[in-house]
């Protein structure tokens, strides 16, 4: 850990997404946010927060810009991938730069071949049926998976040719496939063609020239872990950092997300999926939320079995259920329960972890996108903290959002938990 030192730029002045801009997961919150709950619970440079549904590294980047220790998890490799890069402030500029002009023979080279076939983020996304759905145009996937073989054959360190893929994969999701975020994928009108290596160098230029700003802050320790936050406590290297002064996170919402499918181009580059197995292994390390990612051995929604609340929930939802003809309705009321089940056994799991002053501020939303049903998240998620001996709980409003596949205004929260005081010490 570097020890905080004065520097000229101030990192409450890096307000511009200067490094979170680098790659976004649709579903992340706001790195403002981020920052006034820094404030608000005041953590200082060289504490530890924690951030157990990192995403793309939110928490981590505004923790790093102020010199505050962090360490986030995340079950899915390519949000974990995303945040390493993205906290990975010793890589120098000028050496991205150039690194990626030596890209410009490799991809001429490579572009000229029919690789691409046999490549295996095409052997991916041809197989399951993405190309046929028009996921991305022949044009442009045939660029992209060009200058991914460069990149993989440039000769450089893994970081640069890291923070370069992150390049790649930023530009394939936002400007070179067709697909849409609203907030669920869609594909919109095919692009026949793109400027791939143009596009991406773009963003790499982008990504240098906020290495140079962020290279005079003072930085901190920050580490990624791929792992299951239903048991974060269990996680040697998060267990190490601890006591955590503060967590600060989003965590999946009950709103039939699918994590996996909202960042499927993403893992397809990065070679993480192959096929259903592999896809299936990601899917299962995650807190359920959608009806396609439910297995027979699922068990998280045990623990909450005897929650009045949640039965209720599960109970209406199931009604409204038997009446609907689409296969998948009968998997909502077990994904209801598998949600919370889940959410339940992460408190219960990070708990320990916090110091007794420590706090824990949970943005979540409120969700009706099983068959209408309302789904108060925050109120749930505080009966179960206090279940598990949180003891000091708060909601406070943070948004309301409006949900176009329901046609309502739904709440958004932060939850703010505090854990159980220490019995003082008996005097002397
Ligand atoms: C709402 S997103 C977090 C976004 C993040 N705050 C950001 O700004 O990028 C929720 C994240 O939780 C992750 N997740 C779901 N289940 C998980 C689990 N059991 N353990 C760890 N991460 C999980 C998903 O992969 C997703 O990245």
């Amino acid at each position: 850990m570097k020890a905080p030192v004065p520097t000229s730029v101030h990192p409450q002045k890096i307000l511009n997404g200067e490094v979170h801009n680098w790659y976004r997961i649709i579903l992340g919150y706001s790195d403002h946010l981020v920052s006034q709950l820094l404030d608000r619970f005041k953590i200082q440079p060289g504490d530890w927060v924690l951030d157990p549904f990192c995403g793309s590294g939110t928490t981590l980047v505004e923790c790093l810009k102020r010199g505050i220790n962090a360490v986030g998890v995340d079950a899915n490799p390519s949000s974990c991938f995303a945040a390493r890069v993205k906290a990975d402030w010793t890589l120098n500029g000028r050496r991205l730069r150039e690194n990626a002009a030596r890209l410009r023979p490799l991809y001429l080279n490579e572009i000229r071949t029919k690789n691409h076939l046999q490549d295996p983020t095409y052997l991916y996304l041809d197989s399951t049926g993405f190309l046929d759905r028009g996921w991305m145009s022949a044009k442009p996937l045939r660029k992209a998976i060009a200058l991914k073989r460069s990149i993989q054959a440039l000769s450089a360190t893994s970081r640069y040719k890291n923070a370069l893929t992150l390049a790649l994969i930023s530009e394939v999701v936002v400007e070179a496939s067709n697909v849409k975020f609203g907030p669920e994928l869609y594909c919109g009108p095919a692009k026949d063609n793109h400027e791939v290596f143009a596009g991406f160098l773009q963003r790499v230029e982008t990504m240098a020239s906020d290495l140079s700003t962020v290279a005079e802050l003072p930085g901190s320790s920050v580490e990624i872990i791929e792992g299951d936050s239903r048991a974060v406590g269990t996680i040697k290297s998060v267990a190490q950092h601890a006591p955590y002064a503060a967590v600060i996170s989003s965590p999946p919402y009950p709103g039939e997300h699918d994590y996996t499918r909202n960042s499927r181009l993403e893992l397809a580059f990065l070679e993480k999926v192959s096929d259903i197995t592999s896809l299936r292994t990601i899917k299962k390390a995650m807190i359920r939320s959608h009806s396609k990612g439910i297995y027979v051995t699922d068990s998280d929604g045990d623990s909450v079995a005897t929650n009045a609340r949640v039965m209720s929930l599960v109970n209406e939802i199931s009604q409204r259920a038997d009446h609907k003809t689409h296969g998948f309705a009968r998997y909502y009321p077990i994904v209801a329960k598998e949600y919370f089940g889940g959410v339940k056994k992460h408190l219960a799991s990070i708990k320990p972890l916090l110091k007794t002053s420590g706090v824990c501020a949970y943005v979540v939303g409120d969700q009706s996108s099983y068959l209408g049903v309302h789904i108060p998240t925050a109120e749930i998620i505080r009966d179960l903290a206090y279940e598990v001996g949180f003891t000091d709980v708060t909601i406070d409003h943070f948004r309301d959002r409006w949900s176009t596949k329901t046609s309502k205004k739904m709440e958004e929260h932060i939850l703010v938990l505090r854990p159980e005081k220490q019995p003082h010490a008996p005097h002397p």
